[in-house]
């Protein structure tokens, strides 16, 4: 069997544990196994690059992913999908393992439709797919939150300053919620739950009034205030997939902050240190046990599934049932954070 493996959407760490773990895997069962470069750009263009037990070696710590990345859509190119079912054939691959979040496996789907043996892996820092506890990525992205924010608490608490710290998570705040919970965060805001500028404010002045002089406020970038009703672009520029390019919330926050409450105010944008640089130990393991499990799968003659964490196990889901909708911040976690507001 000659398998295909191609990484799409924005990088993640553990991108290389998972290419890793298929190759190494795929050897162990005698497959041979064929990288596809930049996402499906690699399959519309043809450009590939050969994988063998040496060119894996030393990359399960290194953040990126050795095949590179695109956001290129297929649906949006002339004949896209049937195109890369042809260049499938064409390279002689029998199952194509596809590791990207919603968009890349929303294209995977419709190839699978089309015949195209496929299996799924969900990776993006965001953990925004339906049907997997985590994806990989996310462990790391919200270690860094929570490392930024024990930072920004000494520098805070020295100034008497409020610190608005911009985190990613374009359509759910699973970043923000569970960085700021662990870091220690006086205030999250994350686009599941609309929020007022005033409660904000009050909740700052509430903990300056029992004598806590600085605070931290977790704020997603998709995150939408009840008095500006949209998110706050950085451009109007859509990607492939239709995304708008979100950013500048914290900012916008600061400013409100500062100038009703008075208190001394910065933002910090975290941006793409949340996607950059090593997995932490449990993404090379979950990305480690998602590609094995991939490739098992394709021995099993599966194809249109996902591989996906459910408790403690490892398992199979539809790749349809991943993709239909965006896995939102459970409300009973959100509701437990707040406890610890101001
Ligand atoms: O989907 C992952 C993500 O990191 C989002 O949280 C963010 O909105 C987006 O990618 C930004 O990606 P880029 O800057 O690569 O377009």
């Amino acid at each position: 069997m000659r398998l295909g493996i191609l990484t799409g959407g924005g990088d993640c760490p553990g991108l290389n544990a998972v290419i890793r773990a298929v190759v190494r895997k795929s050897l162990e069962l005698g497959y041979e196994i064929l990288g596809i470069k930049y996402g499906w750009r690699g399959l519309l263009e043809m450009e590939t690059l050969p994988l063998d037990r040496r060119a894996v070696s030393g990359i399960l710590h290194r953040g990126g992913t050795i095949l590179g990345t695109s956001r290129t859509n297929p649906l949006g190119v002339p004949n896209g999908l049937q195109r890369i079912a042809e260049n499938s054939r064409k390279l002689g691959l029998d199952v194509l393992v596809a590791v990207g979040g919603d968009d890349t496996l929303g294209v995977a789907a419709k190839l699978a439709e089309l015949g195209v043996r496929i299996i799924g892996v969900p990776k993006t820092i965001d953990n925004d797919l339906q049907c997997t506890d985590y994806t990989f990525g996310f462990n790391t992205a919200m270690t860094i939150v929570a490392e930024a924010l024990d930072r920004l608490h000494s520098t805070a608490e020295a100034h008497d300053r409020v610190f608005v710290i911009e985190v990613m998570g374009r359509d759910a705040g699973w970043i923000a919620t569970y960085g700021g919970l662990a870091g220690g965060a006086d205030y999250i805001l994350i686009p599941e739950k609309s929020f007022t500028l005033e409660e904000v404010c009050e909740s700052i002045q509430r903990r300056h009034a029992q004598g806590k002089h600085f605070s931290l406020i977790v704020v997603a970038e998709g995150a939408i205030s009840e008095e500006l009703k949209k998110p706050i672009l950085q451009s109007e520029k859509k990607d492939a997939f239709g995304h708008l390019r979100l950013g500048g919330i914290g900012e916008v926050l600061a400013k409100e902050i500062e100038e009703r409450t008075g208190f001394e105010t910065r933002s910090v944008v975290l941006g793409h240190l949340q996607r950059g640089g090593a997995p932490t130990p449990y993404d090379r393991i979950l990305a480690t046990l998602y590609g094995v499990k991939a490739v098992e799968l394709a021995q099993q003659g599966r194809s249109g599934v996902m591989v996906a964490l459910q408790g403690n196990q490892i398992v199979a889901v539809e790749l349809a049932k991943c993709v239909a909708s965006a896995k939102t911040v459970d409300m009973e976690i959100y509701k437990m954070a707040q406890t610890f507001f101001g």
